[in-house]
């Protein structure tokens, strides 16, 4: 995290997070997906700032007491940096603070990366769903974390 800030979303972070998602993900949340974010209510989004270039992101979306984290991804070239780490602890900080009593969120179970850092922030696994992924089909673990 040397040089790197945590920053709520903005329309200027639009472009190169677009550009993330195509780098991470086999089905990427297009531009327009990602800026309607900026205008839905119950939406939070951060994004890693390192010396200015974004490089990482994250999102949820939070009802009642409940915060479902939607989605996070770092740039290859910026990861084990602790950066997607600064992201979850931004997320849980604004849920702590906004009274939710709990975050969820779902993680292709072939995912290692992202299970143990989820675990590392000690989320819990508390299910499954079944073929919840297309590109490649694939089961999702859901993960929980009480505050
Ligand atoms: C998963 C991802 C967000 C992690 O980002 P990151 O900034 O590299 O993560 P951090 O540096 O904060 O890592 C925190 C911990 O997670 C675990 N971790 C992260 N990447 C790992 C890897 N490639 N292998 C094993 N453990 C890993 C480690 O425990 C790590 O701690 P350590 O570096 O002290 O060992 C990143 O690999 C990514 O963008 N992947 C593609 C998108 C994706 O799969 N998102 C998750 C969707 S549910």
């Amino acid at each position: 995290m040397k040089n790197c800030t945590i920053a709520p979303l903005g329309e200027e972070h639009i472009l190169e997070i677009a550009r993330l998602e195509a780098v991470c993900f086999s089905s990427p949340r297009p531009e327009e997906a990602l800026r309607a974010e900026l205008a839905n209510d119950t939406a939070v989004f951060f994004t890693a700032l390192c010396e200015g270039a974004v490089a990482g992101y994250a999102g949820m979306h939070c009802i009642l007491d409940e915060c479902d984290i939607d989605n996070i991804a770092v740039f290859p070239a910026y990861r084990r940096q602790g950066i997607a780490g600064a992201l979850l602890d931004a997320l849980e900080d604004y849920a702590r603070a906004h009274g939710a009593s709990f975050l969820t969120l779902e993680v292709r179970v072939s995912n290692m990366p992202a299970i143990r850092l989820y675990r590392g922030k000690g989320y819990q696994e508390v299910g499954a769903r079944p073929n919840y992924y297309n590109k490649p089909r694939e089961d999702a673990l859901l993960l929980t974390k009480y505050l």
